[in-house]
């Protein structure tokens, strides 16, 4: 029925295209009341903002899954805002919402099993209500906000929705899924906001960048309130003093929203309301080969720009396909403990963390004997200029290759290993 659009359809018989606007105007209404529920089975049980921008209700995706949720209605792909129970979708037949007579808001799968729950048990709500801004409220006795949808954001925050030391964005999986992912966005126990990959291998943060202290990065970490707030013209503030504005800044009548990408990028969108097609207004970072965990071990990343991963000398693809996985030694590792071996020098490439040591003013000799004696040390990043800083590295995660970056990486591989590197140092 939403999609029928009865002024475009001039083919429609009036009589129908009467019916429909009949339909759309009695059911569109945003308020659930006390004691009653939304179905899943039935498309009509939805509520709709005031303004017609947010609607609320079970949303599908695939075989019989569904999600309680809150989406533009819109964008052509219904872009969702809010999830209930994302890590848990519902059936497809007898799931339902309710706003219990107990004053809890409900979502139950066709056993009757409760999926998710408002912390609203015993109070007095009177109705869940869907505003324009998008959030979803239940109110008590005299508009008083006993829950809202606000304080749980999943992947995305919307305009004049506050984002706290209590809150925080987190991915979806990957295209095809809601599921929580990898990738989050929020205030760290510095005060700072930040990105971080928390994946099954690895943890660590990569915005802002990682290397630079706090104030280097143009944040502060002394204001402890840690609250961030974007308007409708696309202009964001945080406590942290992070401060971005969107590239159509002062168009109010934008629908924006900032979303947690599953790439591991945030970004902030606009609606372009002639497509229904998000356009980016504002990302936080240019290049996404410094997301961590973009490509698996060992595994370096380059932007083409796209991010394009590859296997360095002496290793190869773990799982045809899948760079996830990242990439595997054709040698055994053990023989770093016996066998002699050479370093294969990688310009303009670097491992992000997990050094077993770090030196200033080394020289590169000395670096080199530093990971020859240590059987654990699988790699070290020298950088001649400034501080001729030498890193060991004990393992080899988020490599990634850029022709801004002016230091090597020393891959440390037995000489048994045949590589067909012209630019390599053979050391023993
Ligand atoms: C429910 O939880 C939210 C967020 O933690 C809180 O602000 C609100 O006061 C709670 N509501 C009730 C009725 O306890
Ligand atoms: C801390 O941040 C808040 C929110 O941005 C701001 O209102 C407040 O003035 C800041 N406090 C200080 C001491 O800078
Ligand atoms: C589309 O956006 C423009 C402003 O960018 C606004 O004036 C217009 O009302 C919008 N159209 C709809 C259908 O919302
Ligand atoms: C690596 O070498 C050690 C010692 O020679 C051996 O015990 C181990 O099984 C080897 N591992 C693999 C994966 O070949």
């Amino acid at each position: 029925m939403r999609s029928l659009q009865t002024s475009t359809h001039p083919k429609l018989p009036s009589f129908l295209a009467v019916f429909f606007l009949f339909l759309s105007t009695s059911y569109a209404q945003n308020i659930l009341r006390r004691g009653s529920s939304l179905s899943v089975e039935d498309d009509s049980d939805i509520l709709i903002s005031p303004d017609k921008t947010f609607s609320c209700g079970f949303y599908g995706m695939g075989q019989n899954a569904y999600w309680f949720s809150i989406w533009f209605t819109n964008s052509r792909d219904r872009t969702v805002v809010w999830m209930a129970n994302r890590d848990r979708p519902a059936n497809g037949r007898g799931s339902r919402v309710s706003l219990r007579r107990d004053g809890a808001m409900v979502l139950t799968d066709v056993d009757g099993s409760i999926i998710w729950e408002t912390n609203t048990t015993s109070t007095d709500a009177r109705m869940a209500e869907l505003l324009d801004t998008g959030n979803l409220v239940i109110k008590g006795p005299g508009d008083k906000i006993l829950w809202q949808s606000f304080d749980s954001p999943t992947d995305t925050l919307l305009p004049n929705q506050l984002f706290t030391k209590s809150t925080n964005l987190i991915s979806r999986l990957h295209g095809g899924s809601y599921a929580s992912g990898y990738y989050s966005f929020f205030f760290d126990n510095d005060n700072v906001l930040r990105l971080k990959y928390d994946g099954p291998d690895i943890s660590s943060i990569y915005w802002p960048i990682p290397y630079l202290d706090v104030f280097q990065n143009g944040r502060t970490n002394y204001n402890s309130s840690r609250i961030a707030v974007y308007d409708e013209m696309g202009h964001f503030v945080s406590s942290d003093r992070l401060q971005f504005i969107a590239s159509d800044i002062g168009m109010s009548r934008i629908r924006r929203r900032l979303t947690m990408d599953y790439d591991g990028n945030l970004r902030l969108y606009s609606l372009n309301n002639d497509t229904g097609l998000w356009v980016t207004s504002w990302e936080a970072l240019s290049q996404l080969c410094n997301v961590h965990g973009v490509c698996g071990r060992y595994t370096i990343c380059v932007n083409t720009p796209e991010p394009k991963c590859s296997c360095p000398p002496g290793y190869e693809i773990t799982e045809r396909g899948n760079w996830n996985k990242g990439c595997k030694p054709l040698f055994n590792e053990t023989l770093f403990q016996s066998q002699r071996v050479k370093f294969v020098e990688l310009p303009h490439v670097d491992y992000y963390g997990f050094d077993l040591n770090y030196i200033q003013f080394s020289s590169i000799d000395s670096c080199r004997d530093l990971c020859v004696g240590d059987y654990r040390c699988k790699a070290f990043s020298y950088r001649l200029t400034g501080l001729r800083s030498c890193y060991t590295k004990n393992e080899l995660f988020n490599g990634y290759q850029s022709p801004g970056f002016e230091g090597k990486i020393y891959l440390k591989l037995p000489v048994t290993v045949e590589t067909s590197q012209t630019h390599y140092s053979q050391w023993h």
